[in-house]
């Protein structure tokens, strides 16, 4: 089995593409992150023929956010599919309910905290309380942890941050926005590279395009799994 600290994003149009592209992979990667942009293109049947033909482990990235009890129904549907990962927003009423949700099975409930594509302009816009990013963050996860999320998605930026809270004891930090040194960084902003993310304390990284727009996807994960391991 590979290790399973590299999350692969499959963020291709299709399930058949990102069929294509495990299959690329191989028993180089283990750990695969399904999105929205999947979901009507046969996301959880990928999901599901993953994990049973391949046994690749799932992530399914909905962030939901919903009334407690719409988040619990979801939760408990999404349950049924063996999955291994899933993301809710980090409001502790929103995480509350999906571990109700997700009770007896063994699939771990992951909290956003502030979606790294917002600045201060857009919280202002939304109302939220003043005050640094960065903090907002680190006290939004606190209050997920306090709610039983199982971890949190943090940017690399905030990892060492949420790392340090006595609550994130035991508990795991995913972190997107991960590039190899000289890898494109597309539309992310604030990177770090695989093994800065390991320094800080990340549990999992998720990489997508700098793996699935490779021209060969299997040595850009194997370079990536390097990078962590020599750390
Ligand atoms: O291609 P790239 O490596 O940037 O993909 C990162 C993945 O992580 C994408 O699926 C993206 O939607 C997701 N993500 C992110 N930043 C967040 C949350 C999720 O890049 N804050």
């Amino acid at each position: 089995m590979s290790d399973d600290r590299l999350i692969v994003a499959l963020d291709v149009p299709n399930a058949l593409a990102g069929l294509n592209l495990a299959e690329q992979l191989g028993d180089a990667v283990s750990f695969y992150k399904i999105g929205l942009g999947m979901l009507t293109g046969g996301g959880l049947a990928l999901a599901n023929e993953l994990k049973q033909d391949h046994g690749k482990k799932i992530f399914l990235d909905m962030k939901l956010f919903d009334i407690g009890a719409t988040v619990e129904n979801a939760v408990r549907g999404l349950a049924q599919f063996d999955l291994d990962f899933l993301t809710v927003h980090g409001d502790p009423y929103v995480v509350k309910a999906a571990k109700e949700g997700a009770a007896g099975k063994d699939m771990k409930i992951l909290a956003v905290t502030i979606l790294t594509s917002l600045d201060r302009a857009d919280l202002d816009g939304a109302l939220i309380k003043p005050g640094d990013i960065r903090d907002l963050v680190q006290e939004r996860a606190a209050k997920a942890f306090e709610a039983c999320a199982d971890g949190i998605i943090a940017s690399p930026q905030e990892a060492a941050l949420i790392r340090a809270l006595p609550e994130a004891e035991g508990r795991l930090i995913v972190t997107p926005g991960v590039r190899p040194t000289g890898a494109a960084l597309g539309d992310q902003k604030r990177v770090a590279t695989p093994a800065q993310a390991v320094k800080d304390g990340v549990d999992h990284i998720v990489v997508g395009r700098p793996v699935w727009q490779a021209e060969n996807p299997r040595a850009a994960a194997e370079a990536i799994l390097a990078e962590m391991a020599a750390v």
